[in-house]
C-alpha cells in the first residue's frame, strides 16, 4: 500500500532529509585516497547524531553500520571495514537519517582523486539516469516511466542497469511501497498521486548487470567485476513536478 504524505508529514521530513543531503556533503568533501571506509563510515556516524538524528542503517536487519560504502566493483551495500581507498577509485556512499519519526534516505558516488575516463562517465551518466526519471516527472506519471528513463540512459551510454536493487517509498519506515525498478515500460504501473513521497536510486553498471552477494550477505558486486555507480535522492510527487528532500 502507497502511503500518500500530508503537507505536515512531508514538513516533519524535511529534516531528516537535509541531514542525509548536508552529510553527504560533508563526506564528499573529506573523502581521499588513504582513508578507509570505516573511517568514511565513522564521519557519517558523527556527523548524523551531532544533527539530533539516528543513522537509520544501523541495525537494519542486522546491518552493522551506519553508511554503505561501496567501491568499484561493488554495487551497494559494502560494509565499512579497514580497506583504504587509492586514488583512481570510486565510491558510493548511502545512508539514512531518521528523525522527526521519518527516514531520509540519499547516496552518491565520489571519486578518488583523478580516476580513468570510464569511471568518470559513469558517475556522471548514474547522475543524470536520476534527472532524466525526474525530468517529467509529476502527479499522474505512470511508476513504470522512471524505469524506463533510467535505463534508455544508461544503455544509450553503453552502461546496464542493475536489476536485483530498486528505489523505494519511504517514510515512517525506511522501505515503503512502491518498488521503484530502475528498467521496465513507459506507460506501466500505478500512477502516482502527489504527495507520494520516493526515492529514485539508479545502480549502473560499466558492464553487465548481474551482481553477486559475499559471504558476510550484504556486500553486493557485479559478477564481471566492472564497476558500478549510485545516486539516490527522496522526494515528493508534486502537481506538476518533484520536489527533492535531500538537495
Ligand atoms: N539506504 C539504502 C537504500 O537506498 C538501504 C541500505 S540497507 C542497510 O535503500 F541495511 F544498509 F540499511
Ligand atoms: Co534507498
Amino acid at each position: 500500500m502507497i502511503f500518500v504524505k500530508t503537507e505536515e508529514e512531508i514538513d516533519l521530513m524535511r529534516e531528516p532529509c537535509r541531514i542525509v543531503r548536508d552529510c553527504l556533503n560533508f563526506v564528499g568533501e573529506r573523502i581521499a585516497a588513504g582513508m578507509t571506509t570505516e573511517e568514511v563510515d565513522k564521519l557519517v556516524y558523527d556527523f548524523i547524531k551531532a544533527s539530533g538524528a539516528e543513522p537509520s542503517c544501523l541495525g537494519y536487519c542486522g546491518y552493522p553500520a551506519s553508511a554503505c560504502v561501496s567501491v568499484n566493483e561493488v554495487v551497494v551495500h559494502g560494509i565499512p571495514d579497514g580497506r583504504t581507498l587509492q586514488e583512481g577509485d570510486i565510491v558510493s556512499v548511502d545512508l539514512c537519517a531518521y528523525k522527526n519519526g521519518f527516514h531520509g534516505d540519499g547516496a552518491r558516488t565520489f571519486c578518488v582523486g583523478k580516476v580513468d575516463a570510464e569511471s568518470e562517465k559513469l558517475v556522471r551518466v548514474t547522475e543524470e539516469c536520476f534527472f532524466k526519471a525526474i525530468e517529467s516527472l509529476h502527479e499522474g506519471t505512470p511508476l513504470g516511466d522512471i524505469g524506463y528513463r533510467v535505463q534508455q540512459h544508461a544503455e544509450a551510454n553503453g552502461f546496464s542497469v542493475i536489476r536485483s536493487y530498486t528505489g523505494h517509498g519511504i517514510g515512517r519506515e525506511m522501505h515503503e511501497d512502491p518498488t521503484v525498478a530502475n528498467y521496465g515500460k513507459r506507460g506501466t504501473g500505478v500512477r502516482l498521486k502527489a504527495g507520494t513521497v520516493l526515492c529514485i536510486e539508479p545502480m549502473i553498471a560499466a558492464g553487465g548487470w548481474k551482481v553477486k552477494i559475499l559471504d558476510d550477505g550484504w556486500t553486493a558486486v557485479t559478477q564481471d567485476k566492472k564497476r558500478a555507480a549510485h545516486y539516490e535522492n527522496t522526494l515528493v510527487i508534486r502537481e506538476s513536478g518533484v520536489e527533492i528532500l535531500t538537495l
